[in-house]
């Protein structure tokens, strides 16, 4: 496989995407799974500050942690006041996570109290915000206020625009927020059918939805691409800005707002690189983006990564995340928690399933790949994941019980699984071992839980959303995890536990067998990507 694969055209991007070019996409995110998880070390030098990042997350994350300050105080305290039933996972989800191993770093929720008095100044239904609008809805005068030197006067925004599935949403809204959180702009997001109270409000006091009538176009993923007028680097190839523009802003006029293109590319040469598009991230081009008091983003992807490779954001980055690999675990945790509907899902299947049980065991399993694994074939790797790292019990080949002796010396110990799957097979395989077989120390119970099995994906369905947030928080609330590597799913639900996961890796085709069943990722941060290319920046 060589050469320039543009995995995510925009030509495929806007049809639905064939089989093909899935499946491309999923053969190069093993490959890139695979290079992360196996060559990083040697792949890139140790001075390479994403690397730093993720050593010293590395060491974080092994490190003894325990940081027991209720997470939902810090973040919230102004919604004592306000109306706690509106938001319930607000107050009830720490206390199913496990204490964090990452303290909140004071300056974080300082730059947090800070923009979260912004967005009251400057959200939907203020003085300003309506100013705003007026200035994007006549297509006028971006400069007009930077020119006048007019900063306090006016707020700047970014739309957030949701494309792709669940977990891909959460990755890259968590991405913009932090940008937002960089340049001093309002996150405002474009809230579709789909994701209709999925996410509670986060800031208290204002609200971050856009008023679909207030932006000037139609507002859904279709009506931006890499080809639309508004896009940043069109603008930049039609002259229609410049390097150096706006300094002398009087002279110059420009359009109504910026649209930032941000899909992933993939470059298959002799080593798999996951990258951006040319002037997304370079200090020079957000000098010029920042002149917009309206940006528009649309992103499949993590981006914050790109952001701590930027001259321009890195001092303040240093000061807001202290542990590097803790990126989306705060930011994350502080931004989407589930609406009520949602939550009443998550808190009657923890309250029914996995409360009583001493231990949690969660497993993500997502067989989805050009040529899917037969499901003996996964489940056997599960297992032996399982198996070699003591994640489960053995059993015996037998179901008689220990005998009454042995029962009496000791407590019984309850393990609860959660399996998460489109498919209800494994939950089958794993619920008829421990039904069927003892286990080794004749001590331990394991009962087998599985939410919902959709079949397929549908990230059109607010409901089948409802439920993989459902269970994406389910999954963060377990002790333990064992994912697939691939899955935006598991990221997201590592990151919100901040727990390393155990990662299935790809089988070898050749003997249909993964040589090594699974791996722990150095970080609980969800990019797992090598480094992105920042290409040819200035
Ligand atoms: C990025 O810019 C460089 C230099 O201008 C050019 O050679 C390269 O083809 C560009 N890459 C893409 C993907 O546009
Ligand atoms: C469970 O017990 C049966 C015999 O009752 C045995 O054939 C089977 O191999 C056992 N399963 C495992 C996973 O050991
Ligand atoms: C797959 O297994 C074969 C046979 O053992 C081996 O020669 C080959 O190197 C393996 N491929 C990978 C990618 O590990």
């Amino acid at each position: 496989m060589e050469g320039d694969l543009r995995g995510r055209s925009a030509e495929a991007r806007e049809k639905r995407r064939d089989a093909a070019s899935s499946a491309a996409i999923i053969i190069i995110f093993l490959l890139v799974a695979l290079t992360h998880l196996l060559v990083l070390s040697s792949h890139f030098g140790a001075t390479d500050p994403l690397i730093w990042w993720q050593q010293r997350a590395y060491a974080a994350d092994g490190g003894p942690g325990g940081n027991a300050v209720a997470p939902d105080r810090l973040l919230s305290p102004d919604l004592e006041d306000n109306n706690p039933a509106a938001c319930l996972s607000r107050h009830e989800a720490s206390r199913r996570w496990k204490p964090t191993r990452f303290p909140m770093p004071p300056y974080l929720v300082e730059r947090l109290r800070w923009y979260e008095a912004n967005h009251r100044r400057c959200g939907p239904r203020t003085a300003l915000y309506r100013d705003a609008v007026s200035r994007l809805r006549s297509a006028a005068r971006n400069a007009d206020h930077a020119a006048a030197g007019d900063h306090h006067h006016t707020c700047k925004y970014v739309v957030w625009i949701p494309t792709e599935g669940l977990g891909n949403r959460m990755l890259s809204l968590v991405s913009t927020f932090l940008y937002a959180l960089l340049t001093d702009r309002i996150l405002l997001v474009h809230e579709p059918p789909e994701m209709e109270g999925l996410f509670c409000e986060p800031f208290p006091g204002t609200t971050w939805l856009l008023p679909p009538a207030d932006f000037p176009h139609k507002l859904d993923a279709a009506t931006f691409s890499s080809r639309s007028k508004e896009s940043y680097i069109n603008m930049l190839h039609n002259n229609i800005i410049r390097y150096g523009y706006g300094d002398d802003a009087r002279a110059q006029v420009l359009p109504a707002y910026v649209y930032l293109h941000l899909e992933t590319v993939f470059l298959l040469t002799a080593s798999v690189k996951l990258r951006l598009q040319n002037h997304t991230f370079c200090d020079e081009d957000h000098h010029l983006i920042n002149k917009f008091d309206w940006m528009v983003v649309k992103s499949d992807n993590y981006f914050a990564v790109a952001l701590f490779m930027m001259p321009m954001y890195r001092r303040e980055l240093d000061r807001m995340f202290r542990a590097k690999g803790a990126v989306f675990h705060h930011l994350g945790r502080y931004l989407l928690r589930p609406g009520n509907r949602v939550w009443g899902m998550v808190d009657r299947f923890f309250e029914g399933y996995l409360a009583g049980a001493d231990e949690r065991l969660g497993m993500h399993v997502r067989n989805k790949q050009i040529f899917p694994v037969p499901p003996e074939i996964m489940f056997e790797q599960i297992l032996r994941c399982a198996r070699e790292h003591h994640l489960l019990p053995q059993v015996l080949a037998t179901s008689e019980p220990p005998t009454a002796e042995a029962k009496k010396k000791k407590k019984n110990k309850a393990v609860a699984v959660l399996m998460l799957s489109l498919k209800p097979e494994y939950h089958d395989k794993l619920h008829a071992m421990y039904y069927t077989n003892a286990t080794v120390a004749g001590d331990v119970v394991v009962s087998v839980h599985q939410p919902s099995h959709d079949g397929e994906q549908q990230s059109d369905a607010r409901a089948h959303n409802e439920r993989a947030l459902a269970e994406i928080y389910l999954l963060s609330f377990c002790d333990r995890m064992v994912t697939t590597g691939w899955s935006t799913f598991g990221y997201v639900a590592q990151a919100l536990a901040g727990i390393r996961p155990w990662m299935l890796l790809p089988v070898n085709r050749s003997k249909m067998r993964a040589d090594v069943a699974c791996v722990r990722p150095p970080s609980v941060e969800p990019c797992t990507h090598p480094q992105p290319l920042l290409l040819t920046c200035q």
